[in-house]
């Protein structure tokens, strides 16, 4: 299955992250951002250590299947 950015990856994050996150200069939302291995490597690091989004937060960690579906994106070139 090939997993790509706009149909899987940007749904799992919430308003909250893409909106508090930009602020913050991460377009969560922008595929010429996320797509830097760069980035991305750093966002994965993010969710699954669950460092982000913050428990602060209200949100919920992500749970096992939401980053190995992020890590199946990375794995498969970034697909748009
Ligand atoms: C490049 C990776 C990321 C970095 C370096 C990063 C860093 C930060 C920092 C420094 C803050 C403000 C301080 C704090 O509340 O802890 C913050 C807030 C936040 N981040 Fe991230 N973040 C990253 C990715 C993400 C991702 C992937 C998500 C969601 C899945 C996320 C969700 C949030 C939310 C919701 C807040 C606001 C917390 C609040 O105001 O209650 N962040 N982030």
């Amino acid at each position: 299955m090939t997993v790509s950015f706009k149909s899987d990856i940007v749904p799992l994050f919430t308003s909250m992250d893409i909106e508090h996150m930009s602020a913050l200069g991460a377009r969560l939302d922008d595929y010429s951002f996320m797509s830097r291995p760069g980035t991305a490597s750093l966002v994965y690091e993010q969710v699954s250590s669950g460092k982000m989004p913050p428990s602060t937060s209200g949100e919920q960690r992500w749970s096992e299947g939401n980053v190995q579906l992020f890590r199946a994106w990375m794995d498969g070139g970034y697909q748009p």
